[in-house]
């Protein structure tokens, strides 16, 4: 992909794969949107797919799969226990990761959920360069906290940090050493850092993770889930790494992590998830936990079609011209956004583009979830669903005081293979009309607020009637467009 020259274009992002099934897609009109938004209390976790236009809110079960996953799916061989289909994927979690114990499960949080359930208890302190939502609250149900020890820079919007997902060792050394060594149920390393922006680390800060983890005598567990983005940085932003391949830099990764967890959703671009590791122990303890909760040994609640795909969607990640799509892909969005002037999270990172609500709403105090009121505004003046990243995200304490985000994004995911050219630039297009009018949006407020996720299933209400006035300004722009 990124070897091929364009004469008289600027590098563009050149699909290495052609599409061969489609989905038909609709763009109702905005007055519809209106009252798609308004029904679904402002969160876009709750609107119908027959009301959106492009979905960008994750890139988590909707990546495109390929006619050889397609393939591998007819020829599952499909049993209760014993299944082939298994067989052929543990073997090639041993090739490409060369760890021999596999545990199958539903999906990433059911990983997380075992992992959890088997290392955290009362009081066990869980470092990690950022936490992901499942993950915190699974290790919050068992009684564990989370300590983020990222460097500065993590939260740094706008820089050239090549790794803002990297560890600050002295961070973590600090967490070890103030709160004693046995409270420390593992250290997380998160490929492809979610929150902040889908912001990858290098390998030779996993290395000094590795070491700290050495000297303590402690488990460094790996979430592979956004793996795929993670490797394509090291590769391209690494100096050491340029010549290693990519299954080279993932077997690096691997002999650097105890455990292993992902999901399949993201990774492999299929549905599903597992847990893997050398560490025999390790693997009896939570092995208990998938009939218990996932279901027999080589299913783990999957598919066995998924299985399959899976197997194949994992070989295909070994190959630079798959992982670089996804991006390239975000990376011009983010450059052409720029150029218009809306705030976006640079350096770009993998998962999606992710804009910064902050700048973009400034008058929006946090209280009235700044990324949240955009997320809407964006859905309402494009069809375009992303997913809120801010303080929505968020939980209150025991008091009940909210907790605001570092930081506010707006993400726009990019499933894999799904979205042309064109349909990027039309998001683009809407979204540099709405940062000229972006006086024009207003803030909101919970009027259903659930206690754990509620970013999920949570309603909000807008505060005045702002949404009104942005439909009345669109029209007045776009005359009868959709
Ligand atoms: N870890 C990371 C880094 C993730 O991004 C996700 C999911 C999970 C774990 C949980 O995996 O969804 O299969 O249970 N991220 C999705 C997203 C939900 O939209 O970013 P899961």
């Amino acid at each position: 992909m990124s070897r091929i020259k364009f004469f008289y274009e600027d590098d563009l992002p050149l699909e290495m794969h052609k599409v061969r099934i489609v989905q038909k897609l609709d763009l109702v009109p905005i007055e519809r949107r209106l009252q798609a938004i308004n029904e679904a209390g402002n969160n876009t976790f709750l609107l119908r797919n027959r009301d959106i236009f492009l979905d960008m809110l994750t890139d988590s079960g909707v990546n495109a799969m390929s006619d050889q996953q397609l393939g591998a799916m007819m020829v599952a061989d499909d049993s209760y226990a014993g299944s082939e289909t298994f067989f052929r994927l543990t073997a090639k979690i041993e090739k490409i990761f060369g760890k021999k114990f596999f545990l199958p499960a539903h999906q990433g949080r059911a990983c997380e959920n075992i992992i959890s359930q088997v290392f955290v208890t009362k009081g066990s302190i869980v470092p990690m360069n950022y936490h992901f939502t499942t993950t915190k609250t699974h290790i919050i149900l068992n009684g564990g906290t989370v300590e983020e020890v990222p460097i500065d820079e993590a939260v740094v919007l706008n820089s050239t940090h090549p790794f803002k997902g990297n560890v600050d060792i002295d961070k973590l050394r600090t967490v070890i050493r103030k709160n004693g060594v046995e409270k420390i149920a593992f250290v997380r390393l998160e490929a492809g850092t979610n929150l902040i922006g889908g912001q990858p680390f290098s390998l030779e800060n996993m290395r000094e993770v590795r070491k700290v983890c050495d000297e303590f005598g402690l488990l460094l567990v790996l979430d592979a889930s956004l793996l795929a983005d993670n490797l394509h940085f090291i590769k391209v932003r690494e100096e050491n790494c340029q010549q290693l391949s990519i299954r080279e830099i993932t077997k690096a990764m691997s002999d650097l992590s105890d455990i292993i967890y992902f999901s399949a959703r993201k990774l492999g671009c299929a549905r599903g998830g597992g847990i893997c590791t050398n560490n025999q122990a390790a693997f009896e303890k939570m092995r208990e936990l998938v009939p218990l909760y996932e279901g027999f040994l080589t299913y783990g609640g999957m598919s066995v079609r998924e299985i399959e795909a899976i197997t194949v969607g994992l070989e295909e990640t070994m190959d630079e011209d798959m992982i670089n799509q996804g991006p390239q892909f975000i990376a011009f969005m983010a450059k052409e956004l720029q150029k218009k002037g809306v705030p976006v999270v640079t350096p770009p990172g993998g998962l999606g583009c992710h804009v910064n609500a902050m700048d973009f709403v400034k008058h929006i105090p946090q209280t009235q979830y700044p990324a949240g009121a955009l997320t809407a505004a964006v859905y309402l003046v494009s069809g375009v669903r992303g997913m809120e990243r801010g303080t929505m995200s968020e939980q209150r304490d025991e008091k009940g005081i909210e907790h605001l985000a570092d930081v506010e994004l707006l993400r726009l995911a990019m499933p894999r293979r799904v979205f042309t050219l064109s349909q990027i630039k039309y998001a683009v297009d809407r979204i540099a009309w709405l940062y000229e009018n972006r006086q024009l949006i207003g803030g909101l407020t919970f009027v259903e607020e659930p206690k754990i996720l509620r970013f999920f299933f949570g309603k909000l209400a807008a505060i005045s009637d702002w949404q009104a006035k942005l439909v009345a300004q669109f029209r007045k722009d776009f005359g009868d467009s959709l």
